[in-house]
Order: C-alpha cells, then structure tokens, then sequence
C-alpha cells in the first residue's frame, strides 16, 4: 500500500487526523527532509523512514516504490496539500510506483494565507511558479486573472538566480504587462510558525526582498462580484 499525505504547511497541529493515523500504521514513510522533520514526533520508531533531496528524489521513491511492491504499508508526505503545488512530485511517486497512487487533502500555505487575509476562495485563483519547465504559460495567466478582476495567491520559485521568481521579480514583470502598480499585495512568510507578513502596494513589492518560505497575496482593484452587480447582470 502507498498513500500521499500533506503535512504542515509548517506546524504539525495542522495534519487531519486521518494523515496522522495513516503516519502511525506506516511500516515506510518518505518525503523531503524539511516535512519529515514536521511530522517526526508521529513517526512510529520502528519504521523506516527514506529522506530525500531535490537531487536524490528519483532514486529514494523508486526504493520507497520497492517496499511498496513488496508488501509494505508506505505512506509519502508532501507539504501542505498535495493538490496545489504538489502535481509533479506526485507524478514522481507515480513513475516510480508504476501506477495512481492514493492522496489524502492537507491543508495548504494557501488555505492559511486566506484565513489570516481573509480572502474568498471563490474569487481567488491560485497559481504556483515553484515548478520545472516553462513558466511563461502562468505567468501571462498570472495577469489575465488581475485583469478579470480576481484575486491571485501565488506560490513563487526560489530556486537559482536563473530561475528565480520571487515576489519583487513577480511585481516587476506584472508592472511591465501593465497590471496598475496601486493592487493591494501582501506577502506572508513562514505561516503557522515564526509568521512575518507585509502589506503594501505591487510597486512597493518591487523592492522588497523575501525568504523562500514565502506565499503571496494580490487582491484585485475591483472585485468580479461587485463589476457584475455594477453591470445590473444580478
Ligand atoms: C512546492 S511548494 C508546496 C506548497 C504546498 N503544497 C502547500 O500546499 O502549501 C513550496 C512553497 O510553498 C510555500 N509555502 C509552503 N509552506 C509555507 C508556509 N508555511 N508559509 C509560507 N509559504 C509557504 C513556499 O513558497 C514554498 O517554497
């Protein structure tokens, strides 16, 4: 058996219940160092537990895929919720297993930034750039979704200078594609733990520097509920 659960996003008391029974029948549990290390007080001494980095990560699932094939009650544990920003691990896992594995819903950085900033769901998209391959597609999405009145939560890459997209890189090129610099951003680090967060405009985000473990808010100029009550369509 292999099962995929979401921990964190930082502070154990926010795995479901469900994960953390699932954590304790585990004869293998997996996953990259920083979420084991979130869930090790629920680790079962006797099970073996098989940590990863970004550049391991192929040859411990396929171990992990070994045990599982073999009979082993494996579970992998993933960040905050699998579903959003967790697909191409998971399809990792899934490569390595052969087949569809079974994921359990956690509780995202992004469901925690939505609590804090109170921010509705239903008029929020959220978009992630800490992702392999191209980023171009969400990034130009990224904008489409200001310009439709929506709110964005937005996961940024903090990987090599190359590749870095981080919330000052983000501010800049939405500024460059002509999003109006004055859309209220926030940008929260470290949720559930040492939390830190900011407030400001998207020019004023241009300048500022964050850590990795950092999630972004942009809320629209104007709401989509309140431009369709305007048009009288309601
Ligand atoms: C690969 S994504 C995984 C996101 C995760 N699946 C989730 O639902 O939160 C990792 C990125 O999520 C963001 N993140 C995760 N936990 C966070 C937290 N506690 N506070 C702020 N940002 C967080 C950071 O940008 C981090 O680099």
């Amino acid at each position: 058996m292999i099962i995929c659960i979401g921990a964190g996003p930082g502070d154990a008391a926010y795995l479901p219940q469900r994960s953390a029974q699932r954590l304790q029948e585990a004869d293998v549990i997996a996953g990259f160092d920083a979420v084991l290390d979130v869930v090790s007080p629920l680790i079962p001494a006797a099970a073996t537990v098989i940590r990863m980095g970004y550049r391991d990560q192929v040859a411990q699932l396929d171990e992990v895929a070994r045990l599982h094939h073999n009979g082993l009650r494996c579970v992998v544990v993933f960040m905050g919720d699998i579903h959003f920003s967790g697909f191409q691990y998971l399809e990792r896992v899934e490569r390595a297993c052969g087949h569809p594995v079974e994921t359990m819903p956690g509780i995202s950085s992004a469901q925690v930034l939505a609590s804090r900033a109170k921010v509705c769901f239903d008029e929020t998209t959220f978009i992630t750039f800490h992702r392999r391959g191209d980023l171009s597609p969400f990034k130009r999405h990224l904008v489409h979704v200001l310009q439709d009145g929506r709110n964005a939560i937005v996961i940024p890459c903090p990987w090599d200078a190359a590749r870095s997209f981080m919330p000052c890189h983000i501010a800049a090129y939405l500024l460059e594609n002509g999003i109006p610099p004055q859309h209220p951003t926030e940008v929260w680090e470290n949720l559930t733990r040492r939390e830190a967060e900011w407030h400001g405009t998207l020019a004023e985000c241009a300048d500022k520097v964050f850590s990795d473990m950092s999630i972004m808010l942009i809320r629209t100029l104007q709401p989509m509920a309140s431009q369709i009550e305007a048009a009288g369509t309601v």
